[in-house]
């Protein structure tokens, strides 16, 4: 059985989680959240208080760690080494340390193997920032999902208030421009438009409009 990759890349808040599983849901494919699995790392980083700078010791423990991705109705279920971390990897905490590790060359190697090992025999949607340039080069279809900052910054307020968490739409702004700058301008697997992907703006689209344009692409 050939293997479908649907590949969705683009900056934090842009909608590709949204996205990604509710295509998932409506084109019965697996859904892959490969942000999830630099989290968990840097949540086991954190918790064995290790030094993010003690470069041998976080590649090390990139190849030895057990992450599973385990589907839970339309969502995911993430583990590592048996520990539950779904909630846990969405601290500020985390979100603030993953790019330490997503900047080294061979943990993002070891991810990336583990990202195309899910593949396999399954018709996956796959969501991230080197999905289609690195992960899978050769993806069915290419989504770039993007949006204006400021429509970013209010998608995550109101994520985050929603959840009880009190930010001010500055801190956020702030959190994210630095994040689009270490996703784009790192030396391995930054966050850029693959040549054969499809940009897709979404800051003035709701959600329905959003799954419609995407489909249209996915169809075409
Ligand atoms: O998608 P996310 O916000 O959960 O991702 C968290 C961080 O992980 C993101 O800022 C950069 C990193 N990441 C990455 O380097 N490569 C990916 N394919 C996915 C995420």
């Amino acid at each position: 059985m050939k293997s479908t990759v649907i590949a969705i890349d683009g900056p934090a808040g842009a909608g590709k989680t949204t996205l990604a599983k509710l295509l998932a849901e409506r084109l019965g494919l697996l859904y892959i959240d490969t942000g999830a699995m630099y989290r968990s790392l840097t949540w086991k980083i954190l918790q064995l208080g290790i030094n993010f700078n003690n470069k041998d010791l976080v590649i090390d423990l990139s190849r030895k760690v057990d992450i599973i991705l385990r589907p839970n109705g339309k969502d995911l279920k993430i583990f590592i080494n048996g520990d539950e971390v779904t909630d846990l990897i969405r601290t500020p905490e985390v979100t603030e340390n993953t790019f330490y590790v997503a900047q080294i060359k061979e943990v993002r190697e070891e991810m990336v193997k583990k990202q195309r090992s899910f593949v396999k025999e399954n018709r996956v949607i796959m969501e991230g920032r080197d999905i289609g340039t690195v992960v899978f080069p050769e993806a069915d279809k290419k989504i770039y999902l993007d949006a204006q900052l400021s429509e970013r910054v209010n998608r995550r307020f109101k994520e985050f208030k929603a959840k009880g968490f009190e930010y001010t739409t500055s801190k956020i702004e702030q959190e994210l421009a630095e994040r689009d700058k270490k996703d784009k301008t790192r030396l391995y697997g930054p966050l850029k438009i693959a040549d054969d992907a499809v940009y897709l703006d979404t800051t003035n689209l709701n959600i329905p409009e959003m799954v419609e344009e995407a489909l249209r692409v996915i169809n075409s």
